[in-house]
């Protein structure tokens, strides 16, 4: 059993990586380049909010009353090298400004750093998603940076976790996929995930390029299959369909499935619209752009669906938004996450300010990270408080909280009893009885 794991990046994959693998029995040391990230999670405190992540931090984090000892935090690529049997790089690879393709430098910064201080036999396995070609680069420079040479090895292990369910995800994964010719490699990752595998879960091996791609592809599939059922709800709108029924009738084909047919305001997040477009970037520069043509126009028939949006709401507000007061609930990407990277809902509530609605956006978790990105709109405290005076509400975050809303109560403070539902959760009925106006893209008016 190696007993000894390094996580390099504490983001939402390396922070909830290393958490899982101390909760998993091994010794675990995660580094951040950021000091005050370390700080935090040397207190057993995560830097972004992730259900349950907290609990396994404190259970483990040394020095915590009552918790196993097993994990800490560093700034140190020297302390990390001579601590580890097995090194994660979990970093993130976000896309390039002003281009569609990957920024490798985190993860490129990640090597050049730990290599030259690996002076005995190692395996480094990258988890973040990258460009298919990466690995067999870092391999190449890692052997040629670390005093151990080709001792020093190099697999690939995309990660597949889902925020919100980073810890499920995570120590019951679906599938566990190594990219690696090394029986030594292949092995030591066999120890290190021996607890899922005793599960049940997958465990597939193959060569470096085909494991980037499994992640690229994933990731390309699911954004696909969001696009096609609002491109379903772009034909149902004119046609005076209902996207929802025929989604609903649509998953119950086992070859199609029902997940991740939800439509409405499309995909957002720090994964699949970057991935997308890095997918896109990286086959162009290996000669074969016709085979990802198709993503360009996922990526834009995802896009458009924000702007549908706006539009929605300008025709509820009788053709003009100047001076209009629109509250937004929701500005998280998705629910369970405080995360506001290219979130439809945020961009959303932008756009209409930035057209002269005046906006107000509550957020159950994601409001100082939405601050961050966007100062100018306005806050309030609880979707009552948004809603006050409003003219129309726009529902553009799934949470739990939104679904339980009392109509009638809402129904008081707001100015105009008009509500557009941009995730198709909202029970129309349930509003519609209290006198409600509700639309949703894709569905009738009723
Ligand atoms: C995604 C992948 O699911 C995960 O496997 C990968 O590791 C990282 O990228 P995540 O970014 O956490 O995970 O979000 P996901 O749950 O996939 O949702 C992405 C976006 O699609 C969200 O904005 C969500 O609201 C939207 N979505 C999802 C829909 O609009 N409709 C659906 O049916 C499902």
């Amino acid at each position: 059993m190696p007993q000894k794991i390094s996580v390099i990046g504490t983001g939402y994959l390396g922070a909830t990586h290393a958490a899982a693998m101390a909760e998993l029995g091994f010794e675990v040391i995660g580094l951040d380049v950021v000091p005050a990230k370390v700080e935090l999670l040397s207190q057993g405190v995560a830097p972004m909010y992730e259900p349950g992540l907290e609990e396994i931090l404190r259970r483990h984090v040394v020095g915590l009353p009552g918790s196993s000892g097993r994990l800490s935090f560093t700034t140190s690529f020297a302390e990390v090298a001579a601590f580890g049997d097995v090194h994660f790089i979990c970093v993130n690879t976000p896309q390039r400004a002003g281009e569609y393709g990957c920024d490798m430098t985190h993860f490129d910064s990640a090597v050049e750093s730990l290599a030259p201080h690996l002076d005995r036999p190692t395996l480094v396995v990258g988890k973040s998603t990258v460009p298919v070609g990466s690995a067999a680069r870092l391999a190449r420079r890692i052997a040629e940076l670390a005093p151990a040479g080709e001792g020093a090895e190099l697999a690939w292990n995309p990660e597949f976790l889902q925020e919100g369910f980073a810890v499920r995800d995570t120590l019951h994964p679906d599938r566990i996929v190594v990219g690696t010719t090394s029986e030594r490699a292949e092995t030591l990752l066999r120890e290190v995930y021996a607890v899922p595998i005793a599960e049940g879960t997958p465990f597939i091996v193959t060569d470096l390029p085909t494991s980037e791609l499994v992640k690229t592809a994933a990731n390309a599939f699911l954004a696909t299959k969001i696009s096609f059922i609002n491109a379903m709800a772009e034909i149902c709108e004119v046609a005076d369909g209902d996207v929802v029924k025929l989604a609903e009738s649509l998953g119950h084909d086992e070859r199609i499935g029902p997940k991740f047919l939800r439509s409405g305001i499309g995909f957002g997040g720090g994964c699949l619209p970057k991935d997308l477009r890095a997918f896109v970037a990286r086959a162009g520069e290996l000669g074969a752009s016709e085979a990802l043509q198709f993503l360009r126009e996922i990526d834009s028939l995802n896009v458009r669906r924000r702007a549908s949006m706006v539009e929605l709401a300008r025709e509820a507000l009788d053709g003009s938004l100047l001076g209009k007061r629109i509250a937004v609930l929701g500005a998280a990407f998705k629910p369970d996450t405080d995360d506001v990277r290219d979130s439809p809902a945020l961009n959303i509530a932008g756009q209409l300010h930035l057209q002269g609605a005046e906006v107000t956006v509550y957020d159950p978790k994601a409001m100082a990270n939405a601050r961050a990105v966007f100062p100018t709109l306005r806050y309030a405290d609880s979707a009552i408080e948004a809603a006050r005076g409003a003219h129309v509400l726009l529902h553009l975050t799934e949470w739990r909280e939104f679904q339980e809303l009392d109509p009638e109560t809402l129904g008081e403070v707001v100015s105009r009893r008009h509500i557009l539902d941009g995730r198709n959760t909202l029970d129309a009925t349930l509003w519609r009885k209290s006198d409600w106006t509700l639309r949703a893209l894709g569905r009738p008016r009723a």
